[in-house]
This record gives C-alpha cells, structure tokens and sequence, in this order.
C-alpha cells in the first residue's frame, strides 16, 4: 500500500493516527534541528516535520537531502501544529515522521510549480506535464471533467445515447481543411479524420438511434486563434422526431443545468433573436448582451447635410459609450488609431460628447447642428456624460468594425464581467454565403442544414435571401454551440448540393452513402454541437481554451512537448506510398 491517505484530507479529527502519505516534495524548510517538508498530491498539501530530538537519525538526515519534486513516502503520526495555517483544510496538522522512502530523485523543474509560476508560456508548454501539477492548470481539467459528467448525466437521463463514430473516414464538410491519413493497404487513397461526426450522426437518426450523444474529438486544419485548436471536442447531438423548438428546449436545458450545478446561477428563458437583427443591432452574429451599446443606424441624420464622407456611404452607424463624455482628446485620438488598425480597417471614426447640460460637441460640428448631434444622442441611446462613436462606409464592413470597437470599450471599461453568464440563441441564419473571392456561394453552417420553406422559391432567384432551419447558441460573446433541422429526403439534398455547385457525379462520389440512406425511410431529425472546450473555458471565466486542454497545441499547431507535427523515415513513406519532394 503506497498511502493510507491523501494530501488534502487530514485534519485535526486524525490527530494521533498512524499514517503513510505519498506525493511530490512542494518545498522544505531547514531549520538545522528541525525541517519541515510540504507534501503535495493532486488533493492539497500536507506539512511533514522530522525534528531531531524526535525522529530517527538517518530518517532526520536523509530528508535533508530532499529537492523539489522529489517524490517520497512517509509514514508517521498525526500530530497538532504549533503554527497553524487557516488557509488550507491541512492547516491543523502535521505529520512526525518516522519512515522515510525516496520513490524516485526529481532534477531541479525548469519553472517553480505554484499558482504564480515565473515559467514563460513556451517553457510550460514543452513541460506541460510539471505544469499540469499546478493547481490553475490542475483545476482546469478537473472542472472540465466535471462539466463533462453533468453532460453526461443530464443527456443520458434524457434517454440520448452515447455512440462512437469512426475517426478514420471521408470528408465531411465543415468550412475548415481536413487532416488526411495515408491508407497504408489502398495506395493512393486517403482517410480523412473528421471535422464532425456530422453524417454519422444522421445515419444513426436513419438508423433509428432516436438521440444521439457523444463527446467526441473533431480535427480542422484551420487557423488557430485563442478559441480555436486543430484538435478540439465537440458535444455532438442529434435527435429524430424532431423540430427547431425541440431541439432549442432540450439544449437550453441542458445549458441552464449546467450554469446551476457547476456555476449556481438560475438563468431565465434564453433571449432569442435572427441573425439580421444580431448583424444590425451588434454587428456580429454572436454578441455579447452582457452590456448594452446597441448600434443606431444615423443614415437619415447624416446624409442631409455637407458632409460627403457620410453622404457617400452605405451605413452611418453609432454607439453610445457609456460614461466616456470625459475622454480626452489623446484619448479619443487613440481609439480612432485603434480603428485604422488594418485588424479593424476603419478609415476614420467621427464621435460626439454629450455634455452635462444636455449640449453636445462633435468633431464634425462645422457640418451638424444641436438637432441632428440630439437625434444621433436619440438613436444611440446616448445620455448626458457619454460619447457616441460613429463609423460609416459599407454596410458589412461597417458592422464589423464597429462591432470590435464595441467589444474593445466594453473590454476597457470592464463590462466584459466572466462571472455573469449571458446565454441567447440566434436563429434564422442565411442559408448560404457568398464567397467574395470565388463568386460562388456555400453552405453558410453545412450543406445538410434545411432551408425554410418558405423561402425555398427564393433559392433560384436570390440564393442569398433563403433563411436556413440553423441556430447557434451564443455565451457571453462567444458562439459555444451550432446546430440545424437536416434535409432528410434524396430530391432537396440532391438540389442543395446542386446548388453548391456540385456536379451530380461529385455528390454521388462524395455523398452518395447519405443519399443512399434517405431513401430508406430517413426520419425527421435536427441537432447540434457544443464546443466543449468553448464551454468549459467560457463557464470557468476565460476565453482562451488552451488552459482547458491537457496537451494543446499552440499557434503553429505544434505539440512542442513531443515535437509534432514530424518527419517521418523513408521506410515509413514508402509503405504509405508517398513521394516527397524534396527541395
Ligand atoms: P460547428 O462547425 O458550428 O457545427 O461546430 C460546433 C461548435 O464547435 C466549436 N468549434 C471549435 N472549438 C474549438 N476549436 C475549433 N477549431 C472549433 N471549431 C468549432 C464551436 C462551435 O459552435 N456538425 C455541426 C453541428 C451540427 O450541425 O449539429 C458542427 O460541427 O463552439
């Protein structure tokens, strides 16, 4: 038996007790006479103590020979501490040891495991594992595996089951680059891992599964940002019999069960609102409604006078900064550097101060009088002491840059509160999406997604306008979940992929399995996707997921612990019948 107890479960109730404890060797203090050792496990710390006058002398010497991270056994006796330490629930007790076994010597760690390391982001990556034995790091995967288990737990009481889907596959198209596996025993054939179970999952729904669950690994070779890895997980759902409403219930309630139990907050009804009104009210179709700063569209109080910047533009659009009325002018002129930046791409930001006394004073004064700076002041919801900002230019790229400028101020006046969670649905997505360098459109969230139907006449005519059955669950300014009512019938896939501009041969190639499967009786079915890591950083007040995975990859989608992506030998490529050439 290596312990009879953990690290972080003693306390005065054992005093007296014989105990064996087994863990790594936090810190020591040396005394001379007396030494006392943290010891810690993945539970807490519990303090050693060998004192000369008490502990055996080659007990006592030997742990003066102990380093950091040492690992060790020791057994010994549960006594009271002279100093105690409140802050820790070990803190009443120590432990007089009398046998001490060195389990294994630990070279000096290359960064110090506390809370506050003073370990750069390289360094800790490429030990990820000593970091994984600090306690941000550790209690991340422990909240994750506990977010995890709820899901768990709320789907399957539901009756969802949880299925495996193959990894080793064909293609299915999420918007991203596939990996691809060479085929050792099929020369010049290629598996594809899967950027979602997507098909899989609607061939359960064919094959009468009813609900389906899985928390399940997707790859997409895509561009990493903070809430993106190569490599992520998914909680994937589907579900038969169902419409949109269905499928928004049962994941609205899984979410709100969620928020109870992990984080102890009640959330209302989920706000539902369409993707225009999100592109027009937030200019983003996953906003952040933490806080308030709605766009005003200023056109008709813009483009009635002198000013040919406004006058020329698609959109004149404004927000009300809330209490920013007294930035300076070095201020100001940051923010409008802050928007030129080619990440924004603004050409220029017009803002207006809403004086104390109800005036206003504008940087385009010369063009605007009282009245129309007061009917900006209406529109933007701005009140007396706040600043209203104003971009114009087209329409799409106007949003989205006010967009940023709207989370970048909320960010700087600190409204971006991670300890309040809210949760909406969009819904009503486009169908499709235009393509700006190809000309061509494509599957706005996936090609198997319904188109209403009642804009399925519009499909011929304005390919753009068609609504989609799609909705995308949104958390504190992050898109966390994504999911559609499918087509189920041969004809409408068969039109949509025409529409996507495949030709019939290609789809039948590439999608015949799933065609094939409707004409057996493919039920009705919808369903959706979280990101699980999304989630799990979102619910633990931060936005970067990397702290959430145990090995992650960083941004070049490199494992620097174990060196991946790598070379391989010759031998190996030859088998897989590559080729490589080398310049
Ligand atoms: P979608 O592509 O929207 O839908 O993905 C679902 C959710 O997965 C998360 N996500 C990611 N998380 C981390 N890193 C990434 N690279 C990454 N890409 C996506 C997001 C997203 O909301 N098959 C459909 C779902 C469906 O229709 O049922 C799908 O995969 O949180």
């Amino acid at each position: 038996m290596y312990r009879s107890h953990n690290c972080g479960e003693l306390n005065a109730s054992n005093i007296n007790t014989e105990v064996t404890l087994a863990g790594w060797v936090q810190k020591s203090r040396d005394k001379g006479f007396m030494n006392w050792v943290d010891l810690r496990d993945r539970y807490g710390i519990t303090q050693l103590i060998f004192d000369e006058s008490r502990t055996d002398k080659t007990v006592f010497e030997l742990a003066k020979t102990l380093g950091r991270e040492f690992v060790i056994q020791v057994k010994g006796t549960v006594i009271e501490r002279e100093a105690k330490n409140k802050n820790i629930p070990t803190g009443e007790i120590e432990i007089l040891v009398s046998e001490l076994n060195i389990l294994n010597a630990a070279l000096t760690p290359p960064f110090t495991i506390e809370d506050e390391t003073d370990g750069g982001e390289d360094i800790r990556m490429k030990y990820r594992y000593l970091d994984i034995r600090r306690n941000p790091v550790k209690n991340s995967l422990l909240f994750r595996h506990k977010v995890a288990m709820e899901v768990r737990k709320y789907l399957s009481d539901l009756d969802f089951c949880e299925v495996e889907t193959p990894y080793l596959i064909k293609s299915t198209p999420e918007g991203a680059r596939d990996f691809v596996v060479p085929s050792r025993m099929n020369e010049g054939q290629f598996y594809a891992l899967p950027q979602s179970p997507q098909t899989f999952k609607q061939l359960l729904m064919v094959g009468g599964m009813d609900k389906y669950f899985q928390i399940v690994k997707c790859f997409r070779d895509e561009d990493l940002r903070a809430d993106r890895q190569p490599e992520f997980t998914q909680i994937d759902c589907e579900m038969a019999f169902v419409e949109q409403e269905d499928i928004l219930n049962v994941f609205e309630g899984l979410t709100r069960h969620l928020l109870k139990e992990i984080k102890g907050i009640e959330v209302d009804k989920f706000p539902r609102i369409t993707y225009d009104y999100a592109m027009k009210t937030y200019g983003n179709d996953k906003p952040d409604i933490r806080f308030g700063m709605e766009f005003g569209e200023l056109n008709e109080f813009a483009q009635h006078k002198d000013f040919p910047v406004f006058n020329t533009a698609e959109l004149v659009v404004g927000i009300a900064v809330p209490g920013a009325g007294n930035y300076t002018r070095k201020e100001i002129d940051g923010l409008i550097d802050w928007v030129k930046r080619p990440q924004v791409g603004a050409s220029g930001m017009v803002y207006a101060k809403c004086n104390d006394d109800g005036t206003f004073k504008s940087s385009v004064d010369k063009f605007y009088d009282q009245d129309d700076l007061g009917q900006w002041a209406k529109i933007t919801g701005a009140k007396p002491g706040d600043m209203i900002f104003v971009l114009s230019g087209p329409a799409n790229k106007t949003r989205a840059q006010l967009s940023a400028l709207r989370m970048e101020l909320a960010t700087r006046l600190g409204l971006r509160n991670p300890a309040e969670f809210a949760p909406l649905w969009v819904v009503d997505f486009p169908l499709l999406e235009l393509d700006e360098d190809s000309g061509r459109y494509h599957a706005m969230h996936h090609p198997f997604t319904s188109p209403k139907p009642e804009d399925m006449q519009l499909l011929e005519t304005e390919p753009g306008k068609v609504r989609a059955n799609a909705y995308d669950m949104v958390l504190n300014g992050n898109e966390i979940g994504g999911g559609s009512i499918r087509i189920h019938d041969k004809a409408t896939q068969q039109l949509m992929f025409k529409y996507l501009g495949f030709t019939e041969e290609e789809a039948k190639a590439q999608f015949g399995f799933l065609m094939d499967a409707f004409q057996f009786g493919a039920p009705p079915h919808g369903g959706l996707a979280f990101g699980l890591d999304r989630l799990v950083a979102i619910l633990g007040g931060q936005e970067t997921i990397r702290d959430f995975i145990a090995f992650p990859k960083n941004n070049s989608g490199r494992d620097v612990m174990i060196d991946a992506p790598a070379t391989i030998d010759d031998a190996q490529l030859k088998e897989l019948h590559i080729k490589v050439a080398i310049q």
